[in-house]
C-alpha cells in the first residue's frame, strides 16, 4: 500500500490560557489520527471551536501538538533536518478564510506573488518571474493576467483576492493545501466558482486538499469522491468516505447536524424529522463532560456514555464512529 501523504497518529493540542496565577487549560484537540493520501480530498467538519483550525495549524507544522506525531511521507515533521523541513513547509500551504489578511496591502499581486517564487528559485530559465506569475494567474482564472499584476489587494474584490491567495500558494508548487474556509468571507454567488476552482487544481495537479469547514453542502460538494471526518469538542466522532458517511450518518451529533440543514423541497422536509438534542448548548471546552463529549447534548444518551470515552470503531462500508450506541442509534433520515 502507499504512504499516506500526512498522518496525524493520536495528536491531542493543549492550550494554556489566562495568567500564571489563574490558569486554565484548553485541550482543542484530542486523540485525533487521521490520514491523507497524496492527491486526496478530505473535508474536516465541525462547529465553532471544535479544534479544526487547530489541526489544520497541525498538519500545516504551525503548531507542534502537545501529543502525538505529525508524520510527512512516513517521517515525524518534528524530526526532520533543516532541509526536509523546508521542503515540507514548502509542500504544505495554509490559505484562510481571511484574503486581505493574507495579503500584503502594500505589494502589489506581482511582488507578492513573485517573491516566493524567487524565494526557492522557481523560475525556469528562460522565461521571466513575470511571465510565470501570469500562468499562474491564468490558472485561477484572473485573466488577463496584465489588468491584475500591477493592482494592490484593495483593489480585487473578495472572490479575486481568494484566487490570488490559491496562486500564490500554487507557486510553491505543494502536494497539500490545507485550506481553512477559504469560501466564508466570500459572497454565496462566487463560492461556487471557487470551489470548482480548487477541485480543478486537486484534478489537473493532483494537489491534495485539507478542507476546513462548518458547512456541509461544501464539504459534500468539494469532497465528493474524498473522505470527510466530523469533529466534536477536540475529537472525531465519524469518519469515513463523504457520500457514504452524509447518507447514512451513524453518530447522533452528525445526524443532528444534517437534520439542521434546510432542504429545498417542502415535502421532503416536511417528512424530515429534525433529531431532538437534549440541549442546544455546548459545553464550556475548557471543561468538557465526562464520557462521550456529546453525551450532555445526546437524545440516546445511556449511563455508559457519561462515564467511558468511545474510540472509533469501523462499521461496515468503511465509516468510522465514535459511539457506545452505534450498533442501535436508529437510521437517519427516518
Ligand atoms: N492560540 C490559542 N490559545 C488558546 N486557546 C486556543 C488557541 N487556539 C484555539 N484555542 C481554543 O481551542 C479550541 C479550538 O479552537 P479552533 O480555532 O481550533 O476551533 P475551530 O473549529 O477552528 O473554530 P471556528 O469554526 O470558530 O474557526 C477553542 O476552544 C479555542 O478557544
Ligand atoms: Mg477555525
Amino acid at each position: 500500500m502507499n504512504q499516506p501523504l500526512i498522518s496525524l497518529r493520536d495528536v491531542s493540542m493543549t492550550f494554556r490560557k489566562g495568567s500564571p496565577w489563574r490558569r486554565s487549560e484548553v485541550r482543542a484537540v484530542d486523540h485525533v489520527t487521521l490520514d491523507m493520501d497524496e492527491g486526496s480530498i478530505l473535508a474536516l467538519v465541525g462547529e465553532s471551536g471544535c479544534g479544526k483550525t487547530t489541526i489544520g495549524k497541525a498538519i500545516a507544522g504551525l503548531y507542534r501538538p502537545t501529543q502525538g506525531q505529525v508524520l510527512y511521507r512516513g517521517k515525524d515533521i518534528w524530526k526532520l533536518s533543516k532541509a526536509e523541513f523546508r521542503t515540507y513547509r514548502r509542500e504544505v500551504q495554509l490559505v484562510h478564510q481571511d484574503s486581505f489578511a493574507a495579503l500584503n496591502p502594500s505589494l502589489t499581486i506581482y511582488q507578492s506573488l513573485s517573491a516566493p517564487l524567487l524565494q526557492y528559485g522557481l523560475v525556469p530559465a528562460g522565461k521571466t518571474a513575470r511571465t510565470v506569475v501570469g500562468e499562474y494567474l491564468e490558472m485561477v482564472e484572473l485573466t488577463p493576467p496584465d489588468q491584475f499584476l500591477d493592482k494592490y489587494p484593495h483593489q480585487l474584490s473578495g472572490g479575486q483576492r481568494q484566487r490570488v491567495v490559491l496562486a500564490r500558494a500554487l507557486t510553491v508548487r505543494p502536494k497539500l493545501i490545507v485550506a481553512d474556509e477559504p469560501v466564508s468571507m466570500v459572497d454565496v454567488s462566487l463560492r461556487l466558482a471557487l470551489l470548482n476552482l480548487m477541485a480543478r487544481m486537486n484534478k489537473e495537479m493532483g494537489v491534495s486538499f485539507a478542507y476546513i469547514t462548518h458547512d456541509l453542502a461544501t464539504a459534500r460538494y468539494l469532497a465528493g469522491q474524498g473522505q470527510i471526518s466530523v469533529m466534536y469538542l477536540g475529537e472525531m466522532v465519524e469518519t469515513g468516505p463523504v457520500g457514504q458517511v452524509l447518507a447514512t450518518p451513524r453518530h447522533p451529533y452528525l445526524q443532528a447536524l444534517l437534520s439542521a440543514v434546510p432542504v429545498p423541497d417542502p415535502i421532503v422536509a416536511r417528512s424530515r424529522k429534525m433529531l431532538a438534542l437534549r440541549s442546544l448548548e455546548m459545553p464550556d471546552p475548557g471543561a468538557p463532560p465526562a464520557g462521550c463529549r456529546f453525551h450532555p447534548r445526546c437524545p440516546y444518551a445511556e449511563a455508559v456514555c457519561s462515564s467511558k470515552v468511545p474510540t472509533l470503531e469501523a462499521m461496515e462500508g468503511g465509516d468510522r464512529v465514535a459511539c457506545h450506541l452505534k450498533e442501535r442509534i436508529p437510521a437517519w433520515p427516518v
